[in-house]
């Protein structure tokens, strides 16, 4: 074989293309050098970034000028169109999808509007639109207190630094419609400093100093799924609409039962068989930690805020949303199966669930008219109380699996094992009423109204739609922009202090 000197010598363009080659690889390494290091700074930048951001400010995006990339991701929340078979971001009226959740929730806000989640962006609007808070046409006006506020917007932070959790709570939802207008964002869950995650709202660390925990040595996993815990959860309204998490007895529906039972506790009395009933928020956290997931040690943000990579540069994607949406990233990283197959996997639970589900819902529906007729022929107080206790305790043990919308694939086998505890509760229910009716000299069968469509169910328990949606609108079309105009008024205001170079002390406040 001839050494390179010879070839060469033979033929000089072979001199040539080894030169221009090396030239090339040369100036290729060298742009790869660049953009790595490039990027080496850049994470060095997002680890520890240059920020004068107020350790409260709401606004996502004040924070989105220093994180641009986790706040494009999180504004891609926006977007609604996504839908999977059972969930999604899109407005659903769930109501109108199934006229049961009518007479379940009767003579309670649920029975007039409740629509799917679409997403945190959406958190302030959706309460503002929603006729569950009504028209507060002025400040201090009903129907709902502040406390509603405190899961929806990073501003009940600030509010709360100014007025004392217990100052906030005391107030109407409509006493602070115009501080309240940031949906949940980076203050949330993020400390400006480290950008460390945060607790910021009270009640979790509540919740675990009662129960002999310290949320504060929480490890870095469990922060993970901690930070959405300061809202996916069941919660209550104590004295003086305190928020408060039931969880001291522990976090299964029966133990939650226990505790409200203990407390006397009643959310509403039912408005067709006047049972003392409890409403379920989204007990999420609690319902994810008996299933296979956590038990592995997988967080929320595994699967709702996988991490995502753009130009080299690997962040967390802050597009909260269902999973679905977004597979490879979200399961795939520890799944090898196909897309199909896990999303027939999920879909799969979420069917068997509902399946149970739904029967629980066909027979609590009877059981409240059932009881309706009861008091109709005469029953006395008396007779009645036991069905009305497994009534509540029936719906409790549904809305518990029901409210949390995640939960049939969270933990498909807590929901199950819930449900049926429901189904029997029910049962017995409608059994006691039987005897009741009995007693009333009733036999034979109750004759029962056609609820089977949410106009009908809600004409049947009264309630007055057309009336309830003109006030709303008028509350939209009037006192929500007022709001908002206030609002833009202080968020100038603290821009001009932040501008200023002899501004002391925090921006936020005078
Ligand atoms: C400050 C309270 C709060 C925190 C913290 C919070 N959430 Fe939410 N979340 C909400 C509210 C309120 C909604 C409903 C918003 C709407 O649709 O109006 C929601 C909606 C959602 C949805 C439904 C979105 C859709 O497209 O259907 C998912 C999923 C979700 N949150 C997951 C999480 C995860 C995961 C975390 C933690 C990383 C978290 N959330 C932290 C309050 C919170
Ligand atoms: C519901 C809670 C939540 C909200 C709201 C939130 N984040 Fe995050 N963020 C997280 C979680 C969880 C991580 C992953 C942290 C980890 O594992 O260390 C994260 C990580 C980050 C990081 C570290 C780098 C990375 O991408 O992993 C930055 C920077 C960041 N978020 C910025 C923001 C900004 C800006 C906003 C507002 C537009 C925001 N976050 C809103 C929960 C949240
Ligand atoms: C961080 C890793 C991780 C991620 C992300 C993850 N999983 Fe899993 N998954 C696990 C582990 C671990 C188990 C338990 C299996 C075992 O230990 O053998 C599991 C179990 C399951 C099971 C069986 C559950 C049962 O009922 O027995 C299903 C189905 C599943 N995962 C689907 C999904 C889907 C769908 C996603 C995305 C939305 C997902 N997983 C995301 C780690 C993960
Ligand atoms: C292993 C992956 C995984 C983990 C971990 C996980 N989820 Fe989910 N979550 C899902 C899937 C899959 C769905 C169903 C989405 C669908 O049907 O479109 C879901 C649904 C939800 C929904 C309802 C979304 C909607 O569109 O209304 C919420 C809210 C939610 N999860 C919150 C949480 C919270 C809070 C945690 C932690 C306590 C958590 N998730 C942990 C996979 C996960």
């Amino acid at each position: 074989m001839r050494s390179i000197t010879e070839t060469v010598q033979a033929k000089p363009w072979v001199g040539w293309l080894l030169f221009f080659g090396t030239m090339i690889a040369v100036f290729v390494m060298g742009m790869f050098t660049y953009t790595i290091v490039e990027r080496r700074t850049e994470a060095q930048f997002m680890l520890s970034p240059p920020t004068d951001i107020d350790p409260l400010e709401p606004r996502p995006e004040v924070w989105g000028r220093t994180f641009p990339r986790q706040f494009n991701t999180y504004e891609q929340m926006a977007d609604t169109s996504f839908r999977s078979k059972h969930l999604g971001s899109y407005r659903r009226d769930l109501l109108e999808e199934n006229p049961r959740l009518v007479i379940l929730f009767a003579g309670y806000a649920f029975s007039r509007d409740y629509n799917l989640a679409r997403g945190h962006i959406y958190s302030v609007v959706d309460v503002q639109e929603t006729l569950r808070t009504g028209a507060p046409m002025e400040k201090g006006d009903g129907p709902q207190p502040a406390t509603c506020w405190t899961c929806k917007s990073p501003d009940v932070a600030r509010l709360m630094h100014e007025h004392g959790p217990d100052g906030f709570y005391a107030k109407e939802l409509s006493d602070f419609g115009h501080e309240v207008v940031n949906p949940i964002s980076c203050a949330s869950c993020h400390d400006p400093e480290t950008m460390n995650l945060r607790i910021t709202l009270p009640a979790l660390a509540e919740t675990f100093e009662r129960t002999g925990r310290d949320v504060t040595k929480a490890t870095h996993q469990e922060m993970r799924s901690l930070t959405c815990a300061q809202c996916h959860v069941e919660y209550y309204f104590g004295k003086d609409n305190y928020l408060i998490f039931p969880w001291d007895e522990g976090m299964r529906a029966e133990d939650m039962a226990e505790y409200f039972d203990e407390r006397n506790f009643v959310d509403w009395t039912h408005g067709v068989s006047r049972a003392p009933m409890i409403k379920a928020q989204h007990p999420d956290y609690e319902v994810f930690t008996t299933g296979i997931h956590y038990q592995r040690g997988v967080s929320c943000a595994d699967c709702h805020m996988p991490y995502k990579t753009e130009g080299g540069q690997k962040f967390t994607d802050h597009r909260i949303q269902s999973p679905l949406n977004n597979i490879a990233n979200a399961c795939q990283t520890c799944h090898r199966q196909s897309e199909e197959e896990l999303i027939r996997n999920v879909y799969d639970r979420q069917d068997m669930v509902k399946e149970v589900r739904t029967t629980l819902e066909d027979i609590l529906v009877k059981a409240h008219l059932e009881a309706e007729f009861a008091w109709n022929q005469g029953a006395e107080e008396e007779q009645m109380a036991d069905a009305l206790h497994l009534i509540r305790h029936a719906q409790w043990r549904w809305d518990y699996a029901a409210a949390t919308h995640g939960g049939s694939f969270h933990a498909p086998l807590e929901l199950t094992r819930t449900i049926g505890a429901g189904i029997d509760l029910a049962h017995r229910a409608r059994r006691k009423i039987a005897s009741v009716l009995i007693d009333l000299g009733h036999t034979g069968p109750v004759p029962l109204p056609d609820v089977s469509t949410k106009e009908k169910a809600q004409a049947y328990i009264g309630l007055d739609m057309a009336q309830l949606r003109a006030e709303k609108e008028e509350f939209l079309d009037t006192v929500v922009p007022q709001w908002l105009a206030e609002a833009h008024e202080r968020h100038q205001r603290w821009d001009e202090r932040k501008a200023d170079p002899d501004w002391e002390g925090s921006y936020l406040f005078d």
